[in-house]
């Protein structure tokens, strides 16, 4: 008896998605510590979290894979961009992967409703709405640093969105834990 519930393509395509979060992870550990050694304590701390929100995004895909009988293929992460330039930059960056990881979680939903496969429809919902709150975070991150001068920001602002940002809460909750309200 077959107890393999993925057909082969979204196999590969959780799979894939699997590494995309573990890339996303990376991205946001270069960032964090890029910010860090500029002295932003409080952007590296927003960021070394998001790191392991998205390290949480790909165990919870190891997890579906496993949970529906399949097989989990951990393959090799590739390496983050370079550093950004500037916070203006930073942020920006952080937007554009954001939108990008929307569109590779679209491309699954679409293949789930193509198959029929509701069990995984339903389970790529939380992503779509977990992808909208970190494009809406990452927006209103960079809208505030538009307003205050974007690449020419001052040094005032950015000590204040710094230090806004120190207070973001270091916790960062396991895989099995997380919600649409607590990623
Ligand atoms: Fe898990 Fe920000 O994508």
């Amino acid at each position: 008896m077959d107890t393999n519930r993925l057909s082969q393509t979204l196999a590969s395509a959780l799979n894939e998605q699997m590494t995309k979060e573990a890339h996303a992870a990376q991205i946001y550990l270069s960032y964090a510590a890029w910010a860090d050694s500029q002295g932003f304590g409080g952007i590296a701390n927003f960021l070394f979290r998001h790191a392991h929100e998205e390290r949480n995004h790909m165990m919870k895909i190891l997890e579906y894979i496993l949970k529906r009988g399949a097989i989990v293929k951990v393959t090799a992460i590739p390496a983050p961009p370079k550093d950004p330039e500037n916070v203006h930059h930073c942020f920006e960056k952080v937007f554009e992967h954001e939108v990008d990881n929307t569109k590779a979680v679209y491309k699954l939903v679409k293949m789930s409703l193509t198959e029929e496969d509701w069990a995984t429809w339903n389970f790529m919902q939380w992503f779509v709405k977990e992808q909208t709150e970190e494009e809406t975070l990452a927006l209103n991150l960079l809208d505030k640093i538009k307003i205050a001068g974007g690449e020419k920001i001052n040094s005032d602002a950015l000590y204040t969105l710094d230090r806004d940002l120190e207070k973001t809460p270091d916790d960062a909750r396991l895989a099995q834990d997380v919600t649409a309200e607590n990623p």
